[in-house]
């Protein structure tokens, strides 16, 4: 019944940048129902939306006081729902962001379970037996609360542990087992939270930290079992919704979890960070990158580890960037992120498209964190419309604005970029419709390494009636093709063929349908 997923082009939208309507510099829920023609038009069919809950923000929303609510600065559960209704009937789906491993020390489960006194929410966090018991091999908080022990913490400070129990209990004096109740209680409190938004119809849920439940769990056991719960429930009761897992990971997320998708990330040492991400010093070793001198190698070796595992299952979810990682300028060219955009558009899989990388929107160096962004704060920028006030994003005051505009000359904007057939944005634009034109592009059509070498040029591969080249390096790449009846889908850069070879200029994408 999830059939959607397997032609869906996500968009992801930091809700905060994205647009402001209220003139608070804060982007909020009327500014996306306002975009969705917008995303509709790039060729987008679904939305992952960062928390949009109610929150103190000392992790940009990912410290959850009330998972019930929405944060006033985004609107009303009012303009919630007209949102997922406006979506709806564009036939556009929305995944909610998912929070289960911590909340906010606001959160009123974390309120009560602090105090000295006992309340039902003792067992919903993880407190060690006394204030002096507090075991280094486990980030904890000490001493600042009145209740007599320490607390886990799975992020940063203000964000407590949930309690989804031990996998191995080391320390029975307050370890609960993973499969004891008060484990299972935290379980049904996080169902709760997914019914409350699955029953008012979104389509389900990006998971953060997916893999972070169950704690002394090196192998995931029983922290797949907890999400296989969760999907038997999907199943069973909202059969059209879905879950993909940040976790990186397909065969624990995929295979054994029960996710839909699963999130290929940046990991270091990971084909994710060797395609895309891969810089020693000053030396940028990716496969994507101008002047290449990457190794195609260690993409395959990881890619297909995870995706032969998890093909039959569910979907490797390929991202331009995400609000966690610097955007690709910061390693590429404009030029080379079209290369990677044609990559990511004909690989199988879902594609997620973080909100400004269609403009190649830039990471900035220059700012100060902003709600525990850190480095992140760079990627979170508002979004850049047009030329007008704040970009388009705000009429407030600039000293209102959630985080500044990039205020240089050639800073990109959709109004430049749309309809100039050399931008990045009408780029990615026609491949997104060449991908959900053709079923061989699909998410779930099979790939076919035709050549993928060592430190060689080109790589090459096949979907189906598709063929696609890739030859970021500055070098003539030629490798043996037999290019008869061979008919040129779409290219940038160049490519000379003859008698049994093709050979793709330097910096080109090439591609045939045969
Ligand atoms: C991953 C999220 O993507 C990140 O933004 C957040 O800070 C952590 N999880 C903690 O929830």
């Amino acid at each position: 019944m999830t059939d959607w997923l397997k032609n869906s082009v996500f968009y992801q939208i930091y809700p905060q940048s994205f647009y402001d309507t209220n003139s608070d510099g804060i982007g909020d829920l009327l500014g996306i129902t306002l975009k969705l023609d917008y995303i509709k038009d790039l060729g987008c069919n679904a939305i992952w939306i960062n928390p949009i809950y109610d929150s103190p923000f000392l992790d940009a929303g990912y410290d959850v006081r009330d998972y019930k609510k929405i944060a006033p600065r985004y609107g009303t559960m009012d303009d919630f729902e007209h949102l997922l209704s406006e979506a709806h009937k564009r036939d556009m789906k929305i995944l909610m962001d998912l929070v289960p491993g911590h909340t906010s020390d606001t959160h009123e489960w974390f309120q009560a379970a602090k105090n000295a006194y006992p309340t039902e929410f003792d067992d919903r966090y993880i407190f060690t037996d006394c204030v002096w018991e507090a075991p280094t091999d486990y980030r904890l908080m000490c001493g600042i609360c009145e209740r007599d022990g320490n607390y886990l913490v799975n992020y940063f400070s203000s964000q407590p542990a949930l309690n989804y129990g031990f996998y191995k209990v080391t320390h029975p004096a307050w370890q609960k087992s993973s499969d004891s109740p008060e484990a299972w209680a935290t379980v049904d409190a996080l169902k709760d939270i997914m019914r409350f938004w699955l029953d008012k119809g979104i389509d389900g849920f990006r998971v953060d930290m997916a893999d972070s439940l169950v704690k002394n769990d090196d192998e995931k056991i029983a922290t797949a079992k907890i999400w296989r719960n969760m999907r038997e429930m999907l199943d069973r009761d909202y059969p059209n919704a879905v879950m993909i897992s940040e976790w990186s990971n397909p065969q624990r997320a995929i295979v054994n979890a029960g996710f839909h998708g699963d999130f290929y990330l940046d990991h270091h040492g990971n084909g994710y960070n060797s395609l895309f991400r891969k810089k020693i010093g000053d030396d940028n070793q990716s496969f994507f990158a101008d002047h290449s001198h990457g190794d195609i190698e260690e993409f395959l070796a990881d890619y297909f580890l995870g995706y032969n595992c998890s093909k039959d299952h569910g979907y490797i979810c390929f991202i331009t960037n995400n609000h966690d990682m610097p955007r690709a300028p910061f390693y590429m060219s404009d030029w080379m992120i079209r290369l990677s955009h044609a990559f990511m558009m004909t690989m199988p899989g879902v594609p997620f498209i973080y909100y400004g990388d269609e403009i190649g929107m830039r990471y900035r160096t220059d700012l100060i964190s902003k709600e525990g962004g850190f480095s992140r704060t760079g990627s979170r920028t508002p979004m850049q419309w047009n030329s007008e006030k704040n970009a388009g994003f705000s009429d407030s005051d600039e000293d209102m604005l959630y985080l500044p505009i990039d205020r240089s000359e050639d800073a990109p904007t959709v109004e430049k970029q749309q309809g100039d057939p050399d931008s990045i944005y009408e780029n990615l634009k026609a491949l997104i419709a060449l991908r959900k034109a053709n079923p061989s592009l699909s998410n779930d059509s099979e790939i076919e390494v035709v050549y993928g070498k060592s430190h060689e040029f080109p790589f090459v591969y096949r979907r189906g009636e598709f063929t696609a080249f890739f030859n970021p390096s500055d070098n003539d790449a030629q490798v043996d093709y037999d290019m008869s009846g061979a008919e040129n889908v779409y290219t940038l850069g160049g490519y000379e063929s003859g008698d049994g070879f093709v050979k793709i200029l330097p910096r080109s994408f090439l591609l045939i349908r045969q």
